[in-house]
This record gives C-alpha cells, sequence and structure tokens, in this order.
C-alpha cells in the first residue's frame, strides 16, 4: 500500500483539505479585482496560486517557496506560465509594494517568535489598504473540539479514499503543528502589530482563515 510520501501533493490536498472549495474560496474573497499585485508566501505547488489565476487573471503574481522541488512541480503547471517563481526563505523576502499578501497551510512552519516578526514584516511590505490573508490550521479552543475534530476529519478523509493508515499519519503531526494558536490569539496577534480590522470569515474544524487591512477600508 501506498504511504503517505508516495502520495502526490495535490493528490492529498484535494482529499484532505475539507471542503477545500470553500476554504480557498474564502481566502480569494479578500483579493479585490482592483488589486495589481500580491504576494503568495509558502506557495508549495500552486494549487491556491491556480484558484488565483483563474479568478483573477490579469493579476500580477509572485510566489516563494524555500523547497525547490515544489517550485519545480508549480512551475511545470501550463495554467502557472504568467507567475513569478522565487526560490527562497519567506522570511528574508525584502520587496514591497504589494496590495494582498497570502499564506496557505504554512504560516506555523515559523515558530511563535518568529511570527511575530513576519507579521512586522508583512505589514512592512504591503501598500496601503493591502490585506494580509492566512489561511490554516488552528488549535481549537478546548479539548473537547480536538478530540471531536480529529474524529471527523479522520472519517473524512477515509471516505474520500485516504487508507485509515494514511489519515492517521496525516494527523499525527496535527497538535505540535499550530501549537497554541487559536483563531482568537492569532487574531488579536495580528492587531497588536497594527492591522486593523482583523476578521475571521471562516472556521471550519481545525481550518479557519483570518485577514487583516492595513488600513484604508473600503468596501
Ligand atoms: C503544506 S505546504 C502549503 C503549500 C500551499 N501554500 C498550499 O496551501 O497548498 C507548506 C509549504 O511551505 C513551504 N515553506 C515552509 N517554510 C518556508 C519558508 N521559511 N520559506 C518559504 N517557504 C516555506 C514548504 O516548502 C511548503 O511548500
Amino acid at each position: 500500500m501506498a504511504g503517505l510520501s508516495d502520495l502526490d501533493y495535490d493528490y492529498l490536498e484535494f482529499r484532505t483539505v475539507p471542503f477545500y472549495e470553500a476554504f480557498f474560496g474564502s481566502v480569494l474573497d479578500y483579493i479585490y479585482p482592483s488589486d495589481k499585485n500580491i504576494l503568495e508566501l509558502a506557495s508549495g505547488t500552486g494549487f491556491l496560486t491556480e484558484m488565483i489565476v483563474k479568478k483573477f487573471p490579469d493579476l500580477q503574481i509572485t510566489c516563494v517557496d524555500n523547497d525547490t522541488e515544489m517550485i519545480f512541480l508549480a512551475k511545470k503547471k501550463p495554467k502557472l506560465s504568467g507567475v513569478g517563481f522565487i526560490a527562497g526563505d519567506m522570511r528574508e523576502f525584502k520587496k514591497s509594494g504589494f496590495d494582498v499578501v497570502v499564506i496557505t497551510q504554512a504560516v506555523f512552519s515559523l515558530s511563535d517568535s518568529e511570527i511575530e516578526s513576519f507579521f512586522e514584516k508583512i505589514h512592512g511590505v504591503l501598500n496601503e489598504g493591502g490585506r494580509f490573508i492566512i489561511g490554516d490550521m488552528f488549535a481549537p479552543e478546548t479539548f473537547f473540539e480536538r478530540t471531536l475534530y480529529k474524529k471527523l476529519w479522520t472519517d473524512y478523509m477515509i471516505k474520500n479514499g485516504l487508507s485509515p493508515e494514511n489519515a492517521r499519519e496525516m494527523l499525527s503531526p496535527l497538535d505540535d503543528y499550530f501549537r497554541e494558536n487559536t483563531v482568537r490569539s492569532f487574531v488579536s496577534k495580528l492587531e497588536d502589530f497594527g492591522f486593523s480590522p482583523v476578521i475571521s470569515p471562516y472556521r471550519f474544524w481545525y481550518y479557519a482563515v483570518v485577514a487583516g487591512w492595513k488600513q484604508k477600508v473600503g468596501l
């Protein structure tokens, strides 16, 4: 039987991210048709990038990932031929002047102290009126929720074709992944670093979207 590492990243994404269209669709809601350029950090194989290109074909997109294999896979996708790819560490990224910065399923690869300097940096690279959109898994507020969502998610993955072993393997790193970071703690941390307003428009099991504005708010 195939182990997790034998399975293609996008194959897993379709089968494991609960209701991925709703999750990523909520991320896309905070990109505006008037936006000119977007920075996608830790873009991986370009799973979200493809959705951005489809919805906003004229947007200038810069993707950063420090895994050259991921960048290679993303660059191979014909629909991403107009995207700029940079192989590098998002913590070192220097350019500014973006209308949107987005990151999905990667913010907790940073330590808690790195997350703080990262928020400060993102505030700096955004234009006035720009938005920082984070889509990720967050720590549920209670142990009850943690246990319940783990069970529901395991069943969901198995229903989508994963073996019970692969589903369990997917979930085993989860508690260490988001540590004690809840949606609520993330919202207030973003506010501490100058984002206002900060909203959390999507929540399903562990998954949530948090978006913060660098002021100049209009709808
Ligand atoms: C789980 S994948 C998420 C990919 C994509 N954002 C998605 O939602 O499908 C995590 C990605 O974060 C990237 N990553 C982790 N730490 C990074 C860093 N410091 N700088 C740039 N990329 C990083 C990894 O290489 C990997 O491609």
